[in-house]
């Protein structure tokens, strides 16, 4: 059966003050007037019965996720103890999938991207369903249009659109220098956090790369088939703690010898900090972009002025290159080049 993992993990601290850990960005509404977890949710209802889509997620989001996602069944959200990153959350919740389905195809997508073209996407995943049938580990990979150091990139000879290709090595976030080689080769594509296996290979690719995690999951499989839901989780605790934390890019993408790339187009965007408001939507003749606030401004430039709540109204005066996030209880003002430093602000709260 074709299942699909929501990862629903990250604290959003990128976002701060709109987005917090109650609240991260994938259930905000401030790029579309759904979430980004819902858009996800339904980007992918027409290949399967909602019963084949499983969110993973922590406790503390579950209320925040149950409201936006109502129709979810409590068996099909899976609750992690603790944070233990990626690796962790995908053998842990394809394990809880595979107690509902004999030996899935899982689809893992991140709850937090946009992209533009869903028919175009939904095919692409058939796709890479077809070719996870033979046993490989496939990833879609996005032509790159700058040297990004957030990214994971994936070697290939001549890709093609929509033709899975070997991937000759998989590189996890690289230094500028690196990356820039990488872009500037043409033999690189960007991974965009979205992975398909059958759920044996996943399994074989761990035992492999992370036996501890291996050995950890089966020791939980035991558990699991006892227990449900919230229960489940407080069960599975003690075993979770011995998690390694660490992400499946470097625990098993950069060693596994079976992973293909699928080049795919559908407009991907991963949303990874205020300066996406300036690729998602429109500025104003000062390339201010506002976004669900009132904003006066006067002599003010390139600024990003956004709100959660839309109540308040800031007023500008010769300032340029600013990020100002308003809600309720915080304001944020961010010089647009430390847009990626907002966690030090966290830490001092
Ligand atoms: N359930 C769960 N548990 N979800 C998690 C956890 C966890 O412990 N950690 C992260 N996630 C979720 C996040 O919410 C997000 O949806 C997804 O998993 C990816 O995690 P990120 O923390 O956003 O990863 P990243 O952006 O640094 O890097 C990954 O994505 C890039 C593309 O956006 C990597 O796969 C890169 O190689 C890739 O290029
Ligand atoms: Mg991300």
């Amino acid at each position: 059966a074709l299942t699909f993992l929501i990862m629903a993990g990250g604290s959003g601290e990128r976002f701060w003050p709109l987005s917090t850990r109650e609240k991260p960005k994938q259930l905000l509404k401030i790029f579309s007037d759904k979430s980004l977890i819902r858009l996800a949710y339904e980007r992918i209802f027409p290949l399967v019965p909602k019963e084949n889509i499983f969110i993973a997620t922590n406790s503390i989001q579950v209320p925040a996720l149950k409201e936006d996602l109502a129709e979810l069944k409590d068996e099909n959200i899976i609750i992690e103890p603790m944070f233990k990153d990626t690796a962790a959350a995908i053998a842990y919740g394809s394990t809880i999938i595979s107690k509902y389905f004999d030996n899935p195809t899982i689809v893992v997508l991140a709850s937090d991207h946009l992209i533009q073209d869903e028919e175009e996407f939904r095919k692409v995943i058939k796709l890479a369903e077809e070719d996870a049938s033979k046993g490989n580990i496939v990833t879609l990979g996005m032509k790159p249009t700058y040297p990004e150091t957030g990214y994971g990139y994936i070697e290939c000879r001549n890709p093609k659109l929509n033709v899975p290709t070997k991937s000759l090595g998989f590189r996890e976030k690289p230094k500028y220098e690196i990356a820039k080689e990488y872009f500037e080769s043409g033999n690189y594509l960007w991974n965009s956090g979205m992975f398909i296996f059958r759920y044996d290979v996943i399994m074989e690719a761990l035992k492999k790369y992370k036996v501890g995690h291996f050995n950890t999951i089966n020791k939980i499989t035991k558990i699991i088939n006892k227990n449900e839901g919230e229960k489940t989780a407080e069960a599975v605790k003690p075993y979770f703690e011995e998690f390694e934390r660490i992400s499946i890019d470097f625990a098993v993408m950069e060693h596994a010898d079976n992973i293909n790339v699928i080049p795919a187009s559908f407009g991907w965007n991963d949303v990874g900090g205020f300066l996406a408001f300036s690729e998602l939507f429109d500025s104003d003749k000062d390339n201010n972009v506002i976004r669900n606030i009132k904003c006066i401004s006067v002599d003010s430039n390139n600024n990003i002025i956004v709100s959660n709540d839309n109540v308040q109204r800031v007023s500008l005066l010769g300032v340029s290159n600013m990020i100002i996030a308003v809600t309720k209880d915080d304001i944020l003002v961010c010089a647009k080049e430390k847009n990626q430093e907002i966690k030090k602000i966290l830490k001092l709260i």
